[in-house]
């Protein structure tokens, strides 16, 4: 059968004793991320504590008697959970805890993404690809691809793809249409409040949203002010909403969108967002690791480039980069790299 003949695909799950561990586990095993055709091989990486919760997904998995899940392997070493790894998720990150610092914050994820991503240099395969959801997932992504050697720092992204499907989710309940009727949506910057989420490329069965939006709500000025008062904030807080609403962070929208932005790099997209390491595309200062609207022929994730970007969009654009540019001095500072 094909199905046995294929290459087994090594994905490395770090943090999988976690909420989003657990939430991505059972799709991957059961091919939503790789296609029906390519049987998985899982590394689980935890700390000791998370161990025996990653422990217990694992008998779940067993119990599930997935066809194409080859075999689970729970470590807290690096070097084994990476041995061989093809694709890496890097989940598990240091929360914000009380009284802490955005630097303190900074230096405690330093502390476990340098040495992952050296792991990631030693252990690894060639080819291998690598999406950080732990936040600051941008800042993580950066710290993992300088402590990587050996693995060309485009193989790393962070995870933008959430903000993307939400940015999605808003505008069909504005106008009426279903997710798939909305393309070229468009997330720029840091996974955070400042990010900048763009419509102005985006159409809605095949019309312009700005123009589908002025129809729906009275004309061009509602709708540029339904964009900055009601659109961006929502989108760029959303996760602050879900913690405030749900009492803890998302995790089921988190796990689907990491699972779309592996899927859609490694099959091919002609549109999404991703946060990707910057090579100046937009003037965004090289090296660090923004979002940006991307595309991937299934060989990674690039920038597409040549988009108009107005005065506006600009300056939300450089407010973000701004952020990322600080928190970049911030780990510099610390002599991560
Ligand atoms: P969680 O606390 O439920 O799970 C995190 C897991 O990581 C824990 O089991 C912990 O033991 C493990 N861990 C901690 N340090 C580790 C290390 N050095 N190596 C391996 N494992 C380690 O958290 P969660 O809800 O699964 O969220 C995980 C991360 O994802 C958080 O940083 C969260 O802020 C982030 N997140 C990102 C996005 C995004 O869109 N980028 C969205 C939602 C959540
Ligand atoms: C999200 O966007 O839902 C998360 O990044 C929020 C968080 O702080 O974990």
């Amino acid at each position: 059968m094909a199905t046995s003949r294929q290459r087994e695909t090594t994905v490395t799950i770090t943090g999988a004793g976690g909420q989003i561990g657990y939430a991505l586990l059972y799709r991957i095993a059961a091919g939503d991320m790789l296609g029906p055709d390519r049987p998985v091989r899982l590394r689980l990486l935890e700390i000791p504590q998370g161990i025996r919760s990653a422990e217990g997904a694992a008998l779940e998995l067993q119990d599930c008697a997935f066809p194409l899940l080859r075999d689970v392997e729970i470590s807290d070493a690096p070097a084994v959970a990476f041995d061989g790894c093809d694709i890496a998720l890097l989940v598990g990150a240091r929360p914000r805890g009380p009284g802490m610092e955005r630097a303190d914050l900074l230096a405690a994820n330093a502390g476990i993404f340098g040495p992952q991503g050296a792991a990631i240099g030693e252990a690894a395969s060639d080819g291998v690809r690598v999406v950080v959801v732990g936040n600051p997932a941008n800042t993580n992504a950066l710290i993992a691809a300088a402590s990587a050697s050996g693995i060309p720092a485009d193989r790393f992204t962070a995870l933008t793809r959430l903000d993307h499907n939400r940015a999605v989710g808003q505008l069909t309940q504005t106008l009426g249409v279903r997710a798939d009727e909305i393309e070229n949506v468009a997330i720029w910057g840091n996974h955070s409040a400042t990010q900048f989420p763009d419509v102005s490329h985006a159409r809605a069965r095949g019309e312009r949203v700005v123009d589908a939006l002025a129809e729906r709500l009275g004309g061009g000025d509602a709708a540029q002010a339904w964009l900055d008062d009601t659109f961006i904030p929502r989108v760029a807080k959303r996760g602050a909403e879900i913690i405030e609403v749900r009492g803890s962070s998302s995790v089921a929208s988190a796990a689907n969108a990491a699972i779309e932005h592996v899927r859609d790099e490694q099959a091919g997209t002609p549109w999404t967002s991703a946060a990707v390491v910057s090579r100046g595309e937009y003037g965004v200062p090289e090296g660090l690791v923004c979002s940006f609207p991307v595309r991937s022929d299934g060989n990674g994730y690039r920038v597409i480039e040549g988009l108009e970007v107005d005065a506006r969009a600009r300056a939300r654009i450089e407010a973000s980069v701004a952020e990322l540019v600080a928190e970049r001095d911030a780990v510099r500072a610390l002599g991560v790299f």
